[in-house]
């Protein structure tokens, strides 16, 4: 993008050169930040565990939440999120995904999932 803007609208004579510098330049600050995500990019750990809770809503999740992906997706969720979005969280795995779960659990799912990672949790 930026090197075809830089190529169209640079036709006096001489700002091919300078183009050509602020093309690099721009492709070698474009590339820095790339590189370092990469570098740090760290993956989860495999099988991390719900964490266990007296509430009806761990078995459930322990029975339809952690079958397509394990419970670290739970663990990097905000622990400031709200009821609200865990229940669009757990509506969204129900609708886009076909999590197979009733939609009669779905209450417990949820109040276990914000008691347990989102800001209902116990202080
Ligand atoms: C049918 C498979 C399936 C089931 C069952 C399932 N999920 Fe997911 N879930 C996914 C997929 C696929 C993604 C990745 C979505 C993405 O990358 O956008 C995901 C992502 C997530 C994330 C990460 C945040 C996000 O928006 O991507 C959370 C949190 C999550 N699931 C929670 C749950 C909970 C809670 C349940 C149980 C109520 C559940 N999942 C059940 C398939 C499933």
């Amino acid at each position: 993008m930026t090197l075809r803007l830089l190529a169209t609208h640079c036709n006096r004579p001489g700002a091919p050169r300078l183009a050509l510098a602020l093309a690099l330049g721009a492709l070698a600050l474009g590339a820095r930040p790339a590189v370092a995500d990469v570098e740090t990019l760290e993956l989860p750990p495999d099988g991390v565990a719900l964490k266990a809770s007296p509430l009806p809503g761990y078995a459930k999740a322990q029975a339809h939440c952690v079958m397509c992906h394990s419970a670290e997706y739970m663990l990097y969720q905000p622990p400031t999120a709200a009821r609200p979005y865990w229940e669009a969280m757990v509506k969204r795995m129900k609708q886009v995904f076909n999590a197979p779960f009733d939609e009669a659990d779905m209450p417990d799912l949820v109040d276990y999932l914000v008691k347990t990672y989102g800001n209902e949790q116990p202080r």
